[in-house]
């Protein structure tokens, strides 16, 4: 079993598309192929020392999930079957995507969702990702200032996508061990 899960969940495929981009960088041993969480269990996610869960933000700062049109169900249905895992002894790194345009005063909120869920039950963490080059209002996913996670708006700032995935790949890389 590979170190890593990496889960998201997505509408209209931009999060998965870069959950995919970021497995493409790591091999089968390190990390596992990118999974919809419509399709996971709690015990596969329970069976990770390592978690990568990305997520987008729909229906003006929820969770993706069947009530914001995402097939199959999304965060909103599984994240309450995780309620019993324990996330002590796990290290979470959290990816966002949002439209810091449309939605400035709901801007990645279930990024934040997702933060506070897992900190709750124990997991460490890290990953955290300045907010200085975003434009924007209000988030739930700031924790003193600072995104719970890298942001990523494929609307508005996709040209920085890629560098910013590089750069925040290459910040939890100790922790996850990962040689970036
Ligand atoms: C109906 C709708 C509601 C949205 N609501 C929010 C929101 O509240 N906050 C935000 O940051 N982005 C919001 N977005 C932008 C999406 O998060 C963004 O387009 C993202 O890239 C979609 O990724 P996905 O295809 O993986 O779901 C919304 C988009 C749609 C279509």
């Amino acid at each position: 079993m590979p170190r890593i899960g990496l889960f998201f969940a997505s509408s209209t495929g931009n999060t998965r598309r870069i959950a995919k981009a970021i497995k493409k960088r790591f091999d089968d041993d390190t990390m596992a192929d990118a999974l919809n969480v419509n399709k996971a269990t709690p015990e596969l996610v329970a069976g990770y020392s390592h978690l990568i869960l990305g997520t987008s933000t729909l229906g003006g700062g929820q969770l993706p999930g069947l009530s914001t049109d995402c097939m199959g169900g999304g965060w909103e249905e599984f994240l309450p079957q995780l309620k019993d895992v324990d996330f002590s002894g796990k290290t979470v790194a959290i990816f966002g995507l949002g439209n810091q345009d449309k939605y400035p005063d709901e801007f990645v909120d279930a990024m934040g969702e997702i933060y506070h869920f897992v900190v709750a039950r124990g997991a460490k963490v890290v990953g955290l990702w300045p907010a200085d080059d975003y434009d924007f209002i209000a988030s739930k996913a700031l924790v003193d200032d600072e995104f719970v996670g890298l942001v990523l708006d494929q609307e508005n700032q996709k040209l920085l996508s890629d560098a910013r995935v590089e750069a925040w790949l290459k910040l939890i890389a100790p922790q996850f061990g990962l040689g970036v």
